[in-house]
């Protein structure tokens, strides 16, 4: 029997990746929330998983007893910015109490835990930042992430925060990315406006989710080996090799889909300070969060060209053939009459 990975939070964008992607080598169990045991069943298969509400300690510790994992990658949060300003609480019992829980829980036992940070813990005026930049976090959300960074290395010196860029793909069925919102604009012909200085490194989910597989497992050799673990030493960022706006990711989406670049407006994430967005944030957006992820790079974490990342993420069916050369040249292969016979 393989070893068990625990992987909360496993219907979010990032956990369902994970999951699909441990099942080579592990066995997986997931948790959630608000999905239905029903939906979650249809969604996980027959992999043994459990709803349950991190915010509660006691639910939290019987369901690490009852699953016994040899590991845990933590992705479950609130990852709503806006949400998370106007409930701070919440966003408290989850991003951070929780999270320090579950370390613990780790801590105690002994096993690696992974916890998924993110590049909004910076300010965005220092890029690129390294792992040992201090956070400079600018809204709630990132407050909290900053904080728990702190709070799970001092319970569990052994835990490893894996600092994760602008994650693209589609999320599981009930939630919908970032990245899913913005083709289904783009295919019905909306204009999307997107920051044109707010920079980040982006990866696909499937792309950060292999490489936090490769930490869990194996600190980056072949084989499932815990214990490898030790050689990623506290904070490590997962981001991709190229530094893209928002807006520049929105155009590049474009040209796969063979649709107008006229769709993307460019705004400044300055502009969602002085009020010149027609749908206001309430939490505050960093410009410039580019990830330096050389360490990752160092240990054998490869992510990409992010053009082929995103040509992987858009189906054909889903591009417009405006180029000439994507048109079917009938003339030069004829119809044949008896085709349809
Ligand atoms: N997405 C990004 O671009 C990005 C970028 C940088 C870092 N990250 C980090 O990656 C991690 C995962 O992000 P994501 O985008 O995959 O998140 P997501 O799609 O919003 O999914 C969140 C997950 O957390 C679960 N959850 C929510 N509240 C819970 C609770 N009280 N108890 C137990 N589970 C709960 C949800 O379950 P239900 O769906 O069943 O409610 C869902 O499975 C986060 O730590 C985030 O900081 C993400």
């Amino acid at each position: 029997m393989p070893p068990k990975l625990l992987i909360t939070g496993a219907t979010g964008l990032l956990g369902s990746h994970i999951l699909r992607a441990a099942r080579e080598r592990w066995h997986p169990v997931g948790t959630y929330h608000r999905t239905t045991r029903r939906q979650a069943l249809y969604f996980f298969g027959e992999t043994d998983h459990g709803r349950i509400d991190l915010a509660d300690y006691s639910e939290t510790k019987a369901m690490v007893a009852d699953v016994q994992p040899a590991a845990v990658i933590h992705t479950a949060a609130i990852t709503d910015l806006d949400y998370c300003e106007k409930y701070p609480d919440d966003s408290l019992q989850l991003n951070l109490h929780a999270a320090i829980n579950l370390a613990a829980l780790c801590g105690d036992l002994d096993i690696p835990f992974l916890f998924t940070s993110t590049d909004l813990v910076f300010d965005g005026t220092g890029a690129p930042y390294a792992e040992d930049d201090p956070p400079t976090p600018i809204n709630v959300f990132g407050e909290h992430r900053a904080l728990a960074e702190e709070a799970i290395l001092a319970v569990y010196a052994d835990a490893v925060i894996a600092r994760l860029p602008l994650l693209i793909g589609y999320g599981s069925m009930n939630r919908e990315s970032f990245f899913y919102k913005l083709v289904a604009a783009f295919r019905s012909g909306l204009e999307v406006t997107l920051f044109g200085d707010a920079v980040r490194t982006p990866v696909s989910a499937a792309v950060a989710a292999s490489g936090l597989l490769q930490i869990a497992g194996s600190g980056f050799e072949d084989d499932v080996n815990i214990a490898e673990i030790d050689r990623v030493v506290d904070r490590l960022h997962l981001g991709g090799r190229d530094q893209t706006s928002v807006f520049e990711l929105g155009l590049q989406t474009l040209r796969i889909l063979g649709l107008s670049e006229q769709l993307a407006v460019p705004v400044s994430v300055l502009d969602s300070y002085a009020g010149q967005l027609e749908r206001p944030f309430l939490a505050a957006r960093s410009a410039n969060v580019a990830l330096d992820s050389s360490r990752a790079y160092e240990l054998g974490y490869d992510p990409p060209p992010l053009p082929s990342q995103l040509e992987e993420l858009i189906p054909h069916a889903w591009r417009a053939p405006s180029r000439v050369e994507d048109i079917p040249d009938l003339e030069s292969e004829p119809v044949d009459p008896n085709e349809d016979n």
